[in-house]
């Protein structure tokens, strides 16, 4: 995920772009650069760092003047964020450039084609090779920019929303959408293209939303002509006029970063197994799995390291590995991990999982680790972070930036990254048949359609939030596979809404916390069909025999425990270990609404920081 921003018209487009870059930040600000044409040639300037960075760099490197440009602050996925790898990209002739957010899937199958044409690749993202694949079929067809687009896009897999010209045909960019925002501003004789409207909003209120799979040319002086990429069809444009402000457009129109990006969840999913899930093909394709196979097959176990929420997705994954691939793993605290003597061979595999990829506990026990000769694999979020650059090999998240301190999609996308390497590595040892494979496979590509149905929960949460927003402890249960939920689901509470609550595996209550139910605790029981479901209802039972308050968390079409509980919100049904990125979107949204009910900063609870790299 990351941030453009185009113009086209009679204005300078140099301060209109670096303000619409710096108002996309929250997409993403690994690295920023901008394309500008100013009247003879393309004036480029990038580099690693923020928008700010690039303002410092830029306007003592180059001439900022120009009435066409793109601009881009990027959110890495392929390459490192250093300045060769930020947008925008140039063709190998020089006369195309690019800016795209997004992955194209098949990247490396194309790059290896154009190599053997001839092109030269400076960097190391899917981009440049776009870029090229366009100006090959450009070249050879001897064909418009637009047409050359659209030729090459049918040929690519994956997302993107795009913005390229042609120093040539200055009068005109080209942009394009599939699966990534993006948004044409219309003014008087002028146009603005960005991820959002926010770029724009002072200028215009009139904008197109592209919709997936087509594409625009936008002309200097002349109407937007948009068609379907596929087909060629001419689309009538759709003029919206914008009632958003700025701050309401950047949050995506949520009043809150964390319920935005609780509601990206089943994107974020998608993008997590984007190229890597291939259930035709019955494959799952994880590079860095891959080119260790022979480890992960002659590991002794796993030890998970990691903190806080990215803990929890680890303690799930303990579940899933030992069910699927029968690797025995143990699930460390980074943080005492590292002041152990912890026992570790070269026959171990540590697995670090970490959203920002900078947490210091979790650094500090990957070095130990890698000390005493474990393979380090990572887990991360953020593309060239510390964690990232100091692991072995890893798989990232794709889960787009997290900008909310209460970590929600980096937890489901952490589950889904762990699931794809269990299952390779489950068919890989033969743990699991081809068919059971297969299976897992279809019913994980069902998820983000089946967490968009869980968050149409969002009504009836809310509703309990306002019966229990003033309860002071609250008890969160599950079992198996949703134990690790459990804790989940407390510390959200914890983080945002400053009101104690404890996760515990269910049947464990009865060995002590069951001494603090009364009529005023709320319990929060995760009581999915699948697994265990009729020993969580005898555990229901002995809380209602103590009269607590029981919010059960279950599969649609439930009855049991709808007649026990007080109120029972229902999730989708799927296989027993995907149930935790289902169950837990119901304690993200109630944590939120109880936060918010009780006025507190939802996004940047008291006392806390998005990444920990102190001790
Ligand atoms: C989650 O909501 C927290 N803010 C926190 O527990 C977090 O998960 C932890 O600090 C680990 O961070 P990391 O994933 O970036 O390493
Ligand atoms: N895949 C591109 C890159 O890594 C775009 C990134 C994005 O949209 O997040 O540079």
């Amino acid at each position: 995920m990351c941030g453009i921003v185009g113009y086209i018209g009679h204005r300078e487009a140099y301060p209109i772009i670096i303000k619409g870059l710096q108002r996309l930040e929250y997409r993403g600000y690994d690295s920023a650069g901008i394309a500008l044409y100013d009247g003879s040639d393309i004036k480029l300037s990038k580099t690693k760092g923020k928008v700010v960075d690039l303002k410092d760099k830029l306007e003592s490197e180059i001439s900022t003047i120009g009435s066409l440009g793109i601009g881009h602050t990027r959110w890495a996925t392929h390459g490192v964020p250093n300045d060769v790898n930020s947008h925008p990209h140039y063709s190998n002739s020089g006369d195309l450039v690019i800016i795209h957010n997004g992955i194209i899937e098949n990247y490396d199958a194309l790059k290896k084609e154009l190599i053997k044409r001839g092109y030269v690749f400076k960097s190391d993202t899917d981009t440049e090779v776009l870029v090229n694949l366009i100006e090959d079929v450009k070249r050879n067809e001897d064909i418009k920019l637009g047409k050359a687009v659209q030729i090459a896009l049918n040929q690519v897999v994956g997302a993107y929303a795009i913005a390229v010209f042609d120093k040539n045909k200055p009068n005109e960019i080209v942009v394009a959408r599939l699966g990534s925002p993006l948004a044409i501003g219309i003014g008087e004789d002028e146009f603005f293209i960005a991820s959002d409207a926010s770029p724009f909003i002072e200028f215009t209120k009139n904008a197109i939303y592209l919709e997936d799979e087509e594409m625009a040319i936008v002309r200097r002086g002349k109407e937007v002509k948009i068609r379907k990429i596929k087909n060629d069809a001419l689309v009538d444009p759709y003029v919206q006029e914008l009632q958003l402000n700025l701050e309401q457009i950047e949050k995506g129109g949520y009043d809150h970063f964390m319920l935005k990006e609780i509601y990206e969840q089943p994107e974020a999913i998608k993008d997590t197994f984007r190229g890597r899930l291939l259930s035709k093909e019955a494959m799952v394709k994880l590079a860095g799995v891959e080119d260790n196979m022979k480890k992960f097959l002659a590991a002794d176990r796993i030890i998970v390291v990691a903190c806080g929420t990215s803990w929890h997705a680890g303690l799930v994954s303990e579940y899933i590995f030992e069910d699927l691939a029968r690797i025995p793993v143990e699930v460390e605290y980074a943080s005492e991990f590292r002041y152990r003597n912890p026992v570790i061979t070269e026959k171990d595999i540590v697995i670090a999982i970490s959203q920002s990829g900078e947490t210091a506990d979790t650094l500090a026990a990957i070095k130990l680790a890698k000390s005493r000769g474990a393979f380090v694999f990572g887990v991360c979020n953020v593309v060239g972070s510390s964690i990232a650059r100091e692991t072995d090999a890893g798989a990232y998240t794709h889960a787009g930036p997290e900008i909310g301190v209460a970590s929600t999609k980096a937890f489901t996308t952490q589950i889904t990254v762990l699931t794809l390497m269990a299952l390779r590595l489950a068919r890989a040892k033969g743990t699991i048949s081809s068919s059971e494979f297969r299976h897992h496979l279809i019913e994980l590509e069902l998820i983000p359609d089946k967490v968009e149905e869980a968050l149409k929960s969002d009504a009836f949460v809310q509703t309990i939030s306002d019966i229990y927003k003033d309860a002071t402890n609250f008890l969160y249960l599950g079992r198996g596979f949703n134990f690790p939920v459990a804790l989940e689901g407390a510390l959200k509470l914890k983080e945002i809404s400053y009101i104690h609550a404890e996760g515990y595996p269910a049947a464990e209550m009865k060995h002590g916390p069951i001494a603090l139910i009364d009529e005023q605790m709320p319990v929060v029981v995760i009581a999915t069909k699948k697994g265990h479901y009729e020993k969580v209802v005898s555990n229901i039972q002995e809380i209602k025999s103590r009269k607590g308050k029981i919010i059960g968390i279950v599969t649609k079409g439930d009855k049991s425990v709808k007649e026990l509980a007080d109120h029972v919100i229902e999730v989708p049904e799927t296989i027993e270990c995907l149930t935790p990125l289902l169950t837990t979107i119901p304690l993200q949204l109630l944590s939120y609404h109880i936060a918010v009910m009780l006025g507190k900063n939802v996004d940047q609870p008291r006392n806390l920081a998005k990444s920990v790299t102190v001790e």
